[in-house]
């Protein structure tokens, strides 16, 4: 279980993730995310991790320099610390 804080169109967010995508956690908990493929291609669903730690479990649409950039596929990505932040804004 970690805590994310989520900026999404201007709006933080505060969520627990419970082991889930963190995509799959704003969609099950009302939100609107951007997303298209669900399967770490399209990118549509990417945000920028502010801080803390995730894993994704496939990731087919971002090149290195982007993830040492710290951006995300949020539909591949589980928390892997207790905390973590990210934004959908300005990453578009
Ligand atoms: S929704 Fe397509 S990569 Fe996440």
């Amino acid at each position: 279980m970690a805590k994310a804080t989520i900026i999404l169109d201007g709006q933080t967010i505060e969520i627990e993730t419970g082991g889930k995508a963190i995509l799959e956690t704003l969609l099950d908990s009302g939100h609107e995310p951007p997303f298209s493929c669900t399967s770490g291609v399209c990118t549509t669903c990417m945000a920028k991790l502010l801080e803390g730690q995730v894993e994704m479990d496939v990731n087919y649409g971002l090149d290195e320099d982007q993830v040492e950039q710290g951006y995300i596929l949020t539909c591949q990505s589980r928390p892997v610390s207790d905390a973590v932040k990210l934004t959908y804004d300005d990453v578009q």
